[in-house]
């Protein structure tokens, strides 16, 4: 069976007090609409549709940028949950199989969910709902199961009886229908209610007026969690880190101050990892077994290989690759660059566009200038060469495997295999020069102190 998402997204979120649209802002290094698009890559959607209306021009953006396969389609008007449902109505015609609707606010729904709900889907009921239990039910809607624990319907608070709203079971948003029903019922769905609004959550009375069943799932609330302040958007972090963090340790990771590191939506960390305080993962990020990721450094877009150490106060960016046993110290930067096995970057040094052979050692304050101003130019450093510290190489340069540069060197041009590349001014010693222009200097200090 076939299954399409479609995440709401058309929202202005006001409480957000920004001038980009709410589902745009970040947890944990991506926007909460890539949060959710995940969650349906994960039960393999075969289409995604984004309905946008505030900012539509960048959500549709986000959403292709991510996934050039999604599909977005705009909610001019804001008119219900229902009415935005329906906009997909036209992308989805012709597709056979459930719907999933999704939040584009509430980023942590996980794709085991998604799946349980298809899986009671199967079962034969015409609507399944996601519930949780709310330790504050405040203004969810309300469902309302009947005795043999099927879903009746839902009723929004603002339109439910006192008994209703004494009900903690509530609707999370995430609901799952065969499409070609569910827009049938959304045809239905009118607006006379409290808010005045198009509610997706009148279908299920609706399937059930034609006599199918429904049914509700429950989930953790934490997973339900939606985001609709600056506020809602820390504790997201909060808590998307904290189930991070366990998963890592559980998965093997030592964490020595576990509740400063920052992880990223898709940080993938292998056993035996051992990560110092005050580490941040930016995405994109691997980091195999038996690496240990030394305090504050900051990584992103990059793969760090076994037995690596990185840091601390290392930066690694995109397009980094460390080989097995690489060690890059303390205020080091590497970007766009693969760094063979067992070579050496440990002090100071900024790598950049550049291959650097298995073994090299680069001395304290090497930089490879790689930009001209408009351009990126290339470096190339040997296997088993040695740098000498804070040499310039001037790309696009190469040094070869075996070869040396020596201390001070602008390098401008290539060094073959085996050789020394000496670029710096000849040493010229003055004999007892030093002490002759020191004696003058005191000598005027001590006229003007007699004046
Ligand atoms: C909705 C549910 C409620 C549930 C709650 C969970 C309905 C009628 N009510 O209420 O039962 O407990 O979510 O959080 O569905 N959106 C659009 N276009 C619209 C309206 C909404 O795209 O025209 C999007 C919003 O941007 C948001 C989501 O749909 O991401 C939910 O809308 P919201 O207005 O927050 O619904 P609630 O009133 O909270
Ligand atoms: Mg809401």
């Amino acid at each position: 069976m076939s299954v399409s998402v479609i995440i709401l997204a058309a929202g202005m979120g006001s409480r957000m007090q920004s001038d980009m649209p709410k589902v745009l802002h970040n947890v944990a290094g991506a926007s909460m609409l890539i949060h959710a698009m995940r969650s349906a890559e994960g039960i393999n959607a075969e289409k995604t549709v984004i309905v946008t209306g505030h900012g539509a021009k960048h959500v549709a953006k986000a959403a292709v940028d991510y996934d050039e396969t999604a599909q977005t389609v705009l909610q001019s008007e804001q008119n219900g949950t229902g009415h935005a449902v329906q906009q997909a109505a036209p992308v989805l015609h012709d597709f056979d199989g459930d719907v999933i609707v999704l939040y584009g606010d509430t980023p942590f729904v996980r794709s085991e969910t998604l799946q349980a709900m298809l899986d009671e889907k199967a079962k034969g009921h015409g609507v399944v709902v996601l519930g949780f239990n709310a330790a504050d039910p405040a203004k969810y809607g309300r469902l309302v199961t009947t005795d043999d624990g099927l879903l009746d319907a839902i009723v929004e608070f603002k339109d439910a009886t006192d008994t209703q709203r004494a009900i903690t079971f509530c609707n999370s948003g995430v609901i799952c229908a065969d499409a070609k029903l569910l827009f049938e019922l959304l045809n239905e769905v009118k607006n006379d209610n409290a808010s005045g609004e198009y509610y997706l959550t009148d279908v299920v009375g609706l399937a059930r007026a034609r006599n199918l069943t429904c049914a509700a799932i429950a989930c953790d609330e934490a997973e339900t969690m939606g985001v609709n302040s600056r506020v809602d958007l820390a504790a997201a972090e909060v808590a998307f880190q904290n189930t991070a963090r366990r998963e890592a340790m559980e998965n093997g990771a030592t964490l020595t101050a576990a509740e400063t590191v920052w992880f990223a939506y898709d940080t993938v960390i292998g056993r035996d990892v051992i990560i110092e305080p005050n580490v941040v993962f930016g995405p994109d990020v691997t980091v195999e077994t038996g690496a240990t990721i030394r305090a504050f450094s900051h990584l992103e877009g990059c793969h760090v290989s076994k037995d690596a150490i990185v840091g601390p106060y290392a930066r690694l960016r995109p397009g980094t690759e460390l080989g097995n046993g690489v060690k890059v110290g303390n205020f080091v930067e590497i970007k766009a660059a693969i760094v063979d096995e067992g070579a050496k970057v440990n002090h100071l040094s900024y790598i950049g566009d550049a291959e650097v052979g298995s073994e090299a050692n680069i001395g304290a304050g090497t930089i490879t200038c790689n930009y001209d101003g408009v351009f990126k130019h290339k470096t190339k450093i040997g296997a088993r060469s040695f740098i000498g510290s804070n040499t310039m190489l001037v790309a696009p340069v190469s040094v070869g495997d075996d070869a040396m540069t020596g201390s001070g060197s602008v390098i401008t041009k290539d060094i073959p295999d085996e050789a020394l590349g000496l670029g710096r001014a000849r040493q010229d010693n003055k004999e007892g020069f030093a002490l002759k222009l020191m004696n003058k200097l005191r000598a005027a200090k001590a006229a003007k102190t007699k004046e």
